[in-house]
């Protein structure tokens, strides 16, 4: 099931072209990686998805039929949760409060608004409490600061908080970026259970390690168009990782420093 789809989409801001003629599928079970170097056009290639910039051309569809958002509300409503790697959680606020916190913005259409104003804090400590642990995700306590937490725990538990709400596309901009090699693994294995819940996952990072763990297709940007564009079953670790690696850029480097 196609969730979004972008067909020859591009975005200037002024003067500036970010993004040109680039298109993307994100479908239901699957994990769609985009992955260039920085400036390349990732974050605003998915602040066109989850309502935070109108794309300049090119169109956009959601379930078919063709949207532009004029807000990350209008996103959320349709199901679109974007997770950032900053913003993703108020660090001094408990956990559970954290893990509602993302029910303020879900007042539109998404399932379970409705009956988020009559819980008690009781109840939500405790959906709180076992939605985490459902996902492997354990918490001493699920009233310290979320700030106590580690970075990864602190992704893990937007991202259940945003499947928990009914997302059905889940974006993630760079979630491991900050993060070493054991909690990027418990920030993948989430990607992972998402996927496997059924969601669409868009999933930007600069590694190539880490997009090919869970991606089933590739979208390389560079200078905001795609310069590789593959299934899982078209591509290899390695093509991807030489792409990234941007050989000529390191060879000029390394003439310029004498090494
Ligand atoms: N609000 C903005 N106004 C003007 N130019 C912008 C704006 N946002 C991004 N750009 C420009 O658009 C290009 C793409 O930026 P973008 O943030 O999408 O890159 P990115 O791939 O996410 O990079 P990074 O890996 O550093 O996060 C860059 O040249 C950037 O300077
Ligand atoms: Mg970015």
């Amino acid at each position: 099931m196609t969730l979004i789809e972008m067909s020859g989409v591009g975005k200037s801001y002024g003067a500036v072209s970010a993004l040109h003629d680039v298109s993307l599928s994100v479908h239901a079970g699957e994990v769609t990686c985009v992955l260039g170097d920085n400036g390349a056009g990732k974050s605003t290639l998915i602040k066109i998805m989850s309502g935070l910039h109108p794309h300049s051309c090119g169109v956009m569809t959601v379930d078919g039929s063709p949207a532009t958002f004029a807000s990350p509300r209008e996103a959320l409503d349709r199901g679109i949760a974007t997770v950032y790697q900053d913003l993703a959680v108020v660090p001094l606020m408990e956990v559970w409060r954290n893990f509602f916190l993302g029910a303020e913005l879900t007042a539109g259409t998404f399932p379970l608004s409705g009956f988020l104003s009559g819980m008690k804090i009781k109840d939500m400590k405790r959906i709180a409490d076992e939605e985490l642990r459902k996902m492997g995700i354990i918490v001493n306590d699920i009233n310290q600061p979320i700030g106590t937490l580690s970075g990864g725990q602190r992704q893990c538990v937007a991202i259940a908080r945003a499947v928990y709400f009914g997302a059905r596309v889940l974006i993630l901009d760079e979630p491991t970026a900050a993060l070493g090699v054991k909690q990027s693994g418990v920030v993948l294995k989430y990607v992972a259970a998402a996927r496997d819940a059924g969601l669409g996952v868009v999933f930007i990072t600069h590694n190539p390690h880490h997009a090919y763990l869970v991606g089933d297709h590739f979208i390389i940007l560079k200078l905001g168009a795609a310069v590789l564009d593959k299934p899982r079953a078209e591509v290899t670790l390695d093509e991807l990782t030489t792409q990234m690696a941007g050989g000529e850029e390191l060879a000029e480097l390394s003439h310029e420093l004498g090494r």
